[in-house]
């Protein structure tokens, strides 16, 4: 697929309104936000500006999903194996993380948007680290929308570091290893409490879960979009949610 089709989303593809869905309306929607490289690359700009774009798409995304009656919002920001970018692409990534949440966190409050962290915080600077958890602790009475950024985030290593909990509680009498299943392994997981996603979205033509919600989005359906993640509009989300209100889900059993 040429860039130039990744620039121009079909627009009979993509719904100009974004509220107007038939069927089920997703209550958890994932969103591998990719492809501001490739934004930027097209503009012949620096990554930094694809990213500082991106930062506005996230605004979008957020009003969209409150607009469409979403209740849970996941977005994969920065993955575990992000670290491997270059030290000046990681630094511009932190600084408008930084400056994304100095600038957002009124608005979020304002809002009724409760602002919820999973990755491994501890590769952070301790001032970002201090920021996103009053944006948590500021945030956490609100309900109207659960949103929450995946930061440093990889599913290999959230479940791992599950696995390591549990032994540790079995190891130390308080958790007997019988009656381990499901739905007690996914209290270790970082996601604890947080309904599984619905649906997970990707934009930028890529087609696959780059290390994102492994064990939470067993079931979930996939909507991979050929825009990138700075373009991406209401309009965008409207037609994810109306290809995931069109799918049958079945869980393994017989057709309906
Ligand atoms: C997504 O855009 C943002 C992050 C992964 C941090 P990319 O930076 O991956 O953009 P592409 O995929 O190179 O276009
Ligand atoms: C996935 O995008 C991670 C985020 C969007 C934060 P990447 O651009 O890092 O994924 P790969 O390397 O193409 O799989
Ligand atoms: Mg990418």
């Amino acid at each position: 697929m040429s860039v130039t089709n990744l620039l121009r989303p079909n627009p009979a593809e993509a719904p100009a309104k974004p509220a107007a869905v038939a069927g089920p309306v997703a209550r958890h929607v994932a969103i591998i936000m990719d492809g501001n490289g490739r934004w930027a690359a097209a503009r012949r700009l620096p990554r930094v500006a694809g990213h500082r774009e991106g930062a506005r798409a996230v605004r979008r995304a957020i009003e969209a999903a409150m607009q469409s009656g979403v209740g849970w919002l996941t977005l994969y920001a920065f993955s575990s194996e992000n670290w491997r970018r270059p030290a000046g692409e990681i630094l511009d990534l932190t600084a408008l993380l930084r400056q994304y949440l100095r600038s957002e966190l009124a608005e979020l409050k304002a809002n009724g948007i409760r602002l919820r962290v999973i990755g491994d915080l501890q590769r952070f600077d301790e001032d970002i680290r201090g920021d996103l958890r009053a944006a948590e602790r500021e945030t956490a009475e609100n309900h109207r929308l659960n949103l929450t950024i995946a930061l440093s985030y990889g599913a290999r290593d959230e479940i791992v570091a599950a696995a390591r909990a549990v032994a540790e509680a079995a190891v130390a009498g308080s958790l007997d290893p019988a009656g381990l299943d499901e739905r007690l392994f996914a209290r270790y997981l970082a996601t604890a409490g947080m309904p599984d996603p619905d649906l997970v979205i990707r934009t930028s033509g890529e087609q696959r879960l780059s290390n994102f919600l492994l064990w939470q989005a067993a079931y979930a359906e996939l909507v991979f979009l050929d825009v990138l993640w700075p373009d991406f509009g209401p309009e965008h989300f409207a037609h994810a949610l109306g290809e995931y209100a069109r799918r049958e889900r079945r869980f393994g059993a017989r057709p309906a």
